[in-house]
């Protein structure tokens, strides 16, 4: 079984949303293989329905650049990205992601895949932020299994 077998079967009724590409981060790639139904309720789509597109759907007019370039180039150079960025829905309405992104190796180091674990946050009012994970909390919290085994991986850092 590979990483990206096993991380489906487990993805598939998790409470986070969860996505996974290929390995090819220049456009028009990276490309969706798989969304699990948390996602499809976070971007307000069939989960089905985004395999074969490119996650880049989700960007809109205040999807910070700066921010895709530092996600750009972890991905370039294999590395994790953990951010924030301004995301859309299907309806158009924009929604806070916190995005934990990371490349899946096969035995020999070579990348095959990137799974990213999102969820939907919102900013802290009157609140010192002390460090971008400070800034937000999630919108619900999740008790689901997945979640213990995240926390485990420093996934989100804080769940
Ligand atoms: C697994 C994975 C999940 C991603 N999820 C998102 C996402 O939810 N929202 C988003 O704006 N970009 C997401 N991206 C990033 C874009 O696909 C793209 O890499 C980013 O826009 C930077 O590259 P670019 O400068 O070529 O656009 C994801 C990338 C990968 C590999």
């Amino acid at each position: 079984m590979t990483a990206f077998e096993l991380l489906r079967a487990l993805a598939h009724d998790a409470d986070v949303a969860i996505l996974i590409t290929d390995a090819m981060i220049e456009r028009p790639g990276p490309t969706i293989l798989y969304a699990n139904l948390a996602f499809g309720r976070l971007v307000g789509r069939d989960p089905n329905d985004v395999v074969g597109q490119s996650p880049r759907f989700m960007q809109g007019k205040e999807t910070r650049r700066e921010t895709l370039d530092t996600f750009h180039r972890a991905l370039a150079g294999g590395e994790r990205f953990h951010g924030y960025l301004t995301n859309y829905r299907a309806d158009g309405t924009k929604y806070r992601a916190e995005i934990d992104c990371r490349p899946l190796r096969a035995a020999d180091g070579q990348i095959e895949n990137f799974v990213s674990f999102e969820r939907e946050v919102l900013r802290r009012i009157g609140r010192p932020a002390g460090s971008a994970a400070g800034r937000y909390e999630p919108t619900h919290e999740s008790k689901d299994l997945l979640i213990g085994a995240l926390r485990a991986l420093a996934v989100f850092q804080h769940v």
